[in-house]
């Protein structure tokens, strides 16, 4: 018997206001057309005035717990995965666990911009399958809109604020690819890739917040074979193929990754969930986003099997394999 992270609830927040290209273009240099051709977006949402991180984060894992059926006092562990969080210290993920009313759980941030989630629903996995702890919320909740530089129109129309979250429960199984839960997670950092993809800021270096600057092209190449890399090295670990997956949901970066990715690893295309056009780029709230998504839509069904996957800034990059 082995103990596995059972996915028992889902749940997500997007701030009201949305933001459309044209809305964008009437005071920068771009259009809907080449933000639509080169990243598959077409809106992004951004939190209101006053509109925290941690409310967001509230928001997604409330639904989360209330999907589940349980109550927050029964949550043994918070991990929050952010690159955004409200303040520099506490954790983000501290406020979060006042606002649910979970107070006496452990709570923590994570921080592997957008491959946070990956790297948040494998930290809660492990404490789970080392029986520290038996309910976990698993949140990535970002307000990129607060670290981007308005001006410059090689980043700002890319990124967008929301929230998602994932309730996981200890649960036992037969140790086998039919088991229903996180079946592996695997994870990887190339810290010197650093220039591509950064913020120019820090309570460290500069003591400001910082923008965000990237080189689209390098990151762009760059994430095309490491998250082949690693979805390769995620499926020879259960001696599966891209045609055994029933849907991947990766990070919401480019449309035209996602489907490179789709054909790279011999799956249609019709079997990756895409939000990117509605979301934008939400770091670490992409995935989790996604598959509430998935799931309001009835594409995600209970017993399927997932790919996620994701890289961000560091570089890191990551995957996991769920049966949901
Ligand atoms: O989430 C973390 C990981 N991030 C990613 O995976 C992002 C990876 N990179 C990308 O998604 C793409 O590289 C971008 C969407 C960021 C850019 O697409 P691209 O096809 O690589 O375009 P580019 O950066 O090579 O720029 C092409 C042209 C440039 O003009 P010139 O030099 O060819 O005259 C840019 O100045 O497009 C110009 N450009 C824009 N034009 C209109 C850049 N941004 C814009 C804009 N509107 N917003």
């Amino acid at each position: 018997m082995t103990i596995r992270s059972q996915i028992i609830g889902c749940g997500s927040y997007l701030p009201a206001r949305a933001v459309t290209n044209e809305e964008l273009s009437r005071n920068l240099d771009t259009s809907d057309q080449w933000i639509r051709e080169r990243s598959g977006i077409e809106k992004r949402h951004i939190a209101a005035e006053g509109e925290f991180t941690s409310h967001l984060g509230i928001a997604a894992g409330q639904a989360a717990l209330d999907d589940a059926g349980i109550g927050a006092s029964e949550v043994d562990l918070i991990v929050l995965a952010t690159s955004t969080p409200d303040e520099t210290f506490p954790s983000t993920a501290s406020c979060i666990q006042a606002g649910l009313g979970a107070a006496g759980s452990a709570a923590f941030d994570v921080q592997a911009v957008c491959a946070g989630f990956i790297y948040a629903l494998a930290v809660a996995d492990n404490f789970i399958r080392c029986s520290q702890a038996c309910t976990v919320l698993v949140i990535g909740a970002e307000t990129l809109s607060r670290i981007l530089d308005w001006n410059d129109r090689s980043t700002c129309v890319l990124f967008g604020d929301g929230a998602g979250a994932l309730v996981l429960q200890a649960s036992k199984g037969l140790g086998e690819v039919n088991d229903r839960g996180v079946l592996s997670t695997h994870l990887h950092c190339d810290g010197r890739d650093h220039d591509c993809l950064y913020v120019d800021g820090g309570p460290s270096s500069t003591g400001m917040v910082g923008v965000v600057k990237m080189q689209g092209k390098e990151v762009f190449k760059k994430a095309v074979v490491r998250l082949t890399e690693v979805a390769e090295e995620a499926f020879s670990t259960h001696g599966l193929s891209g045609r055994d997956v029933d849907w991947m949901v990766p990070h919401q970066a480019n449309l035209r990754i996602m489907k490179g990715m789709a054909k790279k690893l011999d799956f249609g295309e019709e079997k990756v969930i895409v939000t990117i056009d509605q979301h934008a780029n939400t770091s670490a709230a992409s995935i989790p986003l996604a598959l509430d998504w998935g799931c309001s839509e009835g594409k995600i069904q209970p017993g399927h099997l997932l790919l996620l996957e994701a890289l961000g800034s560091g570089l890191t990059w990551g995957a996991a394999i769920v049966r949901w």
